[in-house]
């Protein structure tokens, strides 16, 4: 961890004094660690102890630039390989939400193009109020990772969710993010990953589709591709751009994205169906466009062919993941297509849930096993929850080889 630069930004609630043993454990950890103070953190501990446990400079106003060589925000914002802000006050995760960049924190946290975690620190209440939880949810989607506090007892008396995670944790949590960026767990697997919609269409002009963006299918490629896996990515019609070092290969319909899958299957090592597929297709497309008409329109449907199934009967020793979208039962549905389908694992998602399903950036998601174990994940970002997923796949691979 010798070469990794943490950035801490120490914004002011009691939990300040954390801070400090967190400084502490990431310089044992190996880590180069700068701190930044609001004026709020600085009535709760003085800059002088941050800089004695970082042995580095502690900044905290905008314009005392101790290098005139340099602007001082700008360079630590381009030093950091991860900004940790921690405690975050209800305060400046509100800021941060809406661009206010009014002090040394806030315009570094502007400036930066690293990743930047949050670990936020307050009153249950507040952490309950509806403002806050926008800005969480509006960071969320900016691609502010967090850290939740943990549940006990608060400086202010309550006793409920609100607590600094541990500086351990938070230390741990860093140390294997850097450790997993440097690791290719899924080196030499081939994963087939499917994304978006599929487009069923009735005529020239018309056709029936669903609310799949694709993202959830494009982070998961991006992570695999990361872990070093070779990835092909069937992709239904979307706007986003290729992951780096993914093959991507475009479908418009339930028929191409199955006839694109199955011959892949044989070949492959995991495959992951994140796609929202088409049940049904009208029985018949028309080659030109239908002219209205007085009176109502019947469309027959007939049934597509369902490629998670199809695979799943074919399957040797591929691991297989299947997705399930639900308004209603997730579990009972969930579990129910662990075994119909034959999948290794299924992740549901309610998409009835704030920040789950279609569209989003976010997703909340539960990871169904095989042996009952039921696993949910926080309101996070897809990419976080394709890094869990990546995680999961890589225990299911060690199981395999044992
Ligand atoms: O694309 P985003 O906007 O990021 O949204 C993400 C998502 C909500 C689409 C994703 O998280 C998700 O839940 N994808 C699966 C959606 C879905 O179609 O679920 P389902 O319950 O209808 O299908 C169950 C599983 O069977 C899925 O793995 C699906 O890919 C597969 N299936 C479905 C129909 C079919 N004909 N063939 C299939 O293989």
């Amino acid at each position: 961890m010798n070469s990794k630069n943490i950035l801490l930004c120490v914004t002011g609630g009691i939990a300040v004094y954390k801070a400090v043993a967190l400084t502490s454990k990431l310089s044992q950890a190996g880590f180069n660690v700068k701190v930044i103070m609001t004026d709020s953190a600085m009535e709760f501990v003085t800059p002088l102890t941050f800089q004695a446990m970082s042995r580095n400079d502690v900044f905290y106003d905008t314009f005392d630039e101790k290098d005139s060589s340099k602007i001082a925000h700008i360079d630590l914002a381009d030093w950091a390989d991860l900004v940790l802000v921690a405690p975050a006050t209800a305060n400046v995760l509100g800021k941060l939400a809406n661009g206010i960049a009014d002090d040394m924190v806030t315009t570094t946290l502007l400036a930066t193009t690293a990743e930047v975690w949050a670990a936020p620190a307050m009153n249950v209440h507040m952490y309950d109020h509806p403002a806050v939880k926008k800005n969480i949810q509006t960071l969320h989607e900016m691609g502010v990772r967090f850290i939740e506090p943990s549940e006990g007892f608060l400086a202010c008396g309550y006793v409920g969710k609100g607590r600094l995670e541990e500086p351990e944790k938070i230390t741990d949590l860093v140390i294997s993010h850097f450790s997993k960026s440097q690791s290719r767990p899924l080196a030499g697997k081939k994963v087939v990953i499917t994304a978006g919609p599929t487009r069923e269409q009735l005529d020239p002009v018309r056709f029936f589709t669903n609310h799949s963006s694709g993202k959830m299918g494009y982070a998961i490629a991006a992570k695999a591709a990361e872990a070093g896996a070779d990835v092909t990515l069937v992709s239904g019609p979307v706007n986003l751009t290729a992951p780096a070092g993914v093959t991507v290969v475009n479908v418009i319909t339930a028929q191409e994205m199955y006839e694109e899958v199955v011959s892949r299957f044989d070949d492959s090592d995991i495959v992951i169906k994140s796609a929202a597929v088409a049940d049904y297709r009208p029985v018949f497309t028309s080659d030109r466009k239908m002219k209205k008409q007085d009176g109502t329109l019947t469309v027959e449907f007939e049934r597509t062919k369902d490629i998670l199934k199809t695979l799943g009967e074919r399957k040797k020793d591929q691991i297989l993941i299947g997705f399930a979208a639900e308004t209603d039962n997730l579990e009972e549905y969930a579990k129910k297509k662990l075994t119909v389908k034959n999948a290794d694992l299924i992740v549901g998602n309610d998409i009835t849930a704030e920040g789950a399903g279609f569209g989003t950036e976010t997703n909340i998601v539960t990871i169904f096993h095989r042996n009952g174990e039921m696993q949910p994940l926080p309101l996070q970002s897809k990419s976080d929850v394709a890094d869990a997923l990546i995680a999961e796949i890589t225990r299911l691979i060690k199981e395999h080889q044992e």
